[in-house]
């Protein structure tokens, strides 16, 4: 094993490039390292581009990256339908939907592509990172990285270690991610760790209140923007998560816990189930005319 103060890490793989996953890999990016981008098929590694090219673009049309730093960025991210490409990598970041039956068959695929030495990290944000180590040879390497949407602004990134979490590994994970400029916080692996089993309730009152016709959304949102002083109101939030990640996050999070704050709302399953998840598809509680446009309907 490497010595745990002076390792080096230089080379990240991050592996499905969605929303959370893309946006990984631009903070790595934006940092130095060198990124290897996974995908399942050439349509998901032409998505994380436009991804990746959105983003970034964003950040040069607001003057905060010249054109040159734009390139030069994405120069630095590789992006693969191969995971053998993760060979030379020194963390390995999963960011696939919350499948436990495909992170698992990841974690056992990485067991003949990286060295011993990888530390391997799900995104996860209510499955058990427990359960998703058991599938590696080494579940002592694999932790979760929690990071929150958009993962390039979000300074907060929840680190789960598992009971079997060897030390030098949370160590390891704690230095890249300040390094990154983040403000790690670790916590144990219970479905939705801190910040989502707080936030989700919140978000599921806010449905069930808009389900009722109790207020309209405009009018929910605005009460927790101009009163509490949230950037976004829930109904806003909730169409940036994706209503589909936040369903599976509930669902998971009250089949474990039993808390009928985290019962979804039934209004949530009929909007994933109609096609209806928020920015990404184009219309959630708001419509939209493009994922990062401003509310249009
Ligand atoms: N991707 C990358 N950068 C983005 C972005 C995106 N999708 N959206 C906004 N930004 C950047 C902008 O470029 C801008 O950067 P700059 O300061 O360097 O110019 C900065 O964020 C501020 O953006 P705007 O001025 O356009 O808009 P706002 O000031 O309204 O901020 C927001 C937008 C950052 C989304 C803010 O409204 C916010 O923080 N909302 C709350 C988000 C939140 O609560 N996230 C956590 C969700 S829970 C979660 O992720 C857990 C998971 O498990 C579901």
């Amino acid at each position: 094993m490497s010595d745990e103060t002076t390792r080096e890490f230089t080379t990240v793989g991050v592996i499905g490039l969605g929303t959370m996953g893309a946006g990984i890999a631009e903070v790595f990016a934006r940092n130095g390292y060198s990124v290897i981008g996974v995908e399942v098929n050439e349509t998901g590694v032409e998505r994380g581009r436009q991804h990746l090219e959105h983003s970034t673009g964003r950040a040069v049309k607001r003057e905060k990256m010249t054109e040159e730093q734009q390139a030069e960025l994405l120069g630095r991210i590789t992006l693969t339908t191969s995971m053998s490409d993760l060979a030379g990598a020194d963390l390995v970041i999963e960011a696939v939907i919350e499948s436990i039956e495909l992170k698992k068959s990841i974690f056992r695929a990485l067991d003949d592509v990286v060295g011993p030495d990888a530390i391997l990290a799900t995104n996860t944000s209510s499955l058990s990172v427990t359960e998703i180590s058991t599938a590696n040879s080494l579940p002592g390497r694999v932790i979760g990285v929690h990071f929150f949407n958009p993962a390039p602004v979000q300074d907060l990134v929840e680190i789960i270690r598992t009971v079997v979490t060897e030390p030098h590994v949370l160590a390891d994970v704690q230095r890249v991610l300040r390094d990154l400029g983040k403000d790690p916080v670790v916590c144990g692996d219970k479905a939705g760790f801190i910040a989502n089993t707080l936030l989700f309730g919140y978000l599921n009152h806010a449905v069930a209140m808009y389900e009722g016709k109790y207020a309209s959304r405009e009018d929910i949102d605005a009460a927790m923007r101009f009163g509490c002083g949230y950037p976004m109101g829930p109904l806003a939030l909730l169409d940036l998560i994706g209503l589909d990640t936040a369903y599976e996050i509930l669902d998971t999070m009250y089949k474990q816990g039993r808390d009928r704050l985290h019962a979804p709302a039934p209004i949530l399953k009929q909007y994933v189930t109609a096609g209806l998840l928020g920015r990404k598809s184009g219309r959630g509680f708001y419509t939209y005319e493009a994922p990062d446009s401003p509310v249009v309907v």
